[in-house]
């Protein structure tokens, strides 16, 4: 795969690089919004596309195979048919919705057995089975399996899992190198680097991956209720131990001063539910600090939601025709949240590119943190 690094800031880590895949450019650092089941909810492929400007989109090996199944999704000739997406997708591999979705679960030495959380049927990923079934979505960025360990977890169990989800690393790659592409277009493969909250273990997980060359490196494992700080540390400590010449993707972050942080620690990529699934509950991300959309303080309030945003809600509505919205559980209000909660996050990895660019990241970080962590009404 190739990756461009254009440019890393003087006083951070952060840098600005370009992703290349055959559904297009893929400008880092970058958001990717999450289309689990092959839909960024609430929302249209035209208006991800054309109004938020979404560059690459995440979705879900686990959910796919259980529904629509593999056997559709070859018949439509694969994901980015399916649903009508002409951009990158990237796949998350199902280890981690597995061990988040399903209840009996079992983790064994060549793989994952798992009940389905849709109808309770058994079924077994390995790393060979998840690669296959990416094969069939065709994303452009496939994703490893791997164990992703909860927090707390005791040193001896994150030992022996980072060892698990490194052997499963070999067969992952041994399991993509023996397959192609169904569709005629790239794709590629990153590694998943884990060890929880242990550098020892993050340094050797990092260490294993590197040796079999993986496309890309996702830092796994976070985000699972450890303290931000330690999380932060974690990451800091991770990306010294991957090539630079490598995209760096950070799963499942975050708020939108976790994302800031984590591109100044050398961190690429991000997907989250946070914009879509908080959009969905009222509750907005706007440049002023965060705004609870049924708050009654915005029963007459005229003024646009974020008079700092461009989206088609902020350039059209009201606060309180999207409070109304909201008030009287119309659908309307559910795609006028998600739009401009996407718009906000992507938006500020266009910001932080640009203020990378021009040398200002830091700083610029560091003022608007303060302001858009304030709650609101
Ligand atoms: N999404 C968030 N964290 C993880 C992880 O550790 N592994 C995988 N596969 N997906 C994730
Ligand atoms: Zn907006």
């Amino acid at each position: 795969m190739k990756f461009t690094l254009i440019k890393t800031d003087t006083n951070s880590k952060a840098r600005i690089g370009e992703i290349y895949t055959s559904h297009g450019v893929i400008r880092t650092p970058i958001f990717m919004p999450v289309g689990t089941q092959g839909t960024v909810k609430a929302i249209t492929q035209r208006v991800l596309d054309n109004e938020i400007n979404a560059e690459i989109i995440l979705s879900n090996t686990y959910h796919l195979y259980l529904r629509p199944g593999t056997e559709i999704l070859e018949k439509a000739g694969g994901l980015h048919k399916f649903m009508n997406w002409n951009k990158p997708i990237l796949t998350d591999s199902g280890g981690f919705q597995i061990y988040s979705l399903s209840e009996l679960r079992k983790i064994k030495k060549d793989g994952v057995q798992f009940k389905s959380h849709l109808d309770g049927s058994m079924h077994y990923f390995t790393p060979q089975k998840v690669i296959e079934i990416q094969r069939s979505i065709g994303s452009d960025i496939m994703m490893p399996l791997d164990e992703c360990t909860p927090y707390p977890c005791d040193f001896d169990y994150a030992k022996k899992s980072k060892e698990l989800t490194s052997q499963w690393a070999v067969l992952n790659k041994k399991a993509f190198e023996d397959t192609k592409s169904l569709y005629g277009h790239d794709q590629y493969l990153f590694g998943i680097i884990q060890g929880s909250v242990y550098k020892e273990l993050r340094e050797s997980s990092a260490k294993d991956l590197v040796k079999l060359d993986f496309d890309g490196y996702s830092i796994g494992g976070l985000a699972v209720g450890e303290p931000t700080e330690e999380m932060y540390d974690i990451v800091d400590f991770t990306t010294d131990f991957i090539p630079e010449n490598k995209p760096r993707y950070l799963m499942g972050v975050g708020r939108p001063e976790n994302i800031l942080e984590a591109i100044a620690r050398g961190v690429d990529m991000f997907d989250c539910v946070m914009p879509t699934r908080n959009a969905r509950n009222a509750y907005l991300f706007t440049s002023l600090g965060i705004v609870s959309m049924r708050n009654s303080a915005y029963k007459d309030d005229f003024s646009p939601l974020d008079p700092n945003c461009d989206c088609y809600t902020c350039k059209n509505f009201t606060k309180s025709y999207l409070r109304h919205l909201f008030n009287s559980k119309e659908i309307l209000a559910l795609e006028l949240a998600t739009i401009h909660n996407l718009t906000f996050y992507l938006n500020l990895v266009r910001e932080s590119r640009k203020r990378i660019e021009d040398g200002t990241f830091t700083e610029w970080k560091n003022k608007f943190i303060k302001i858009i962590s304030i709650n609101l009404q």
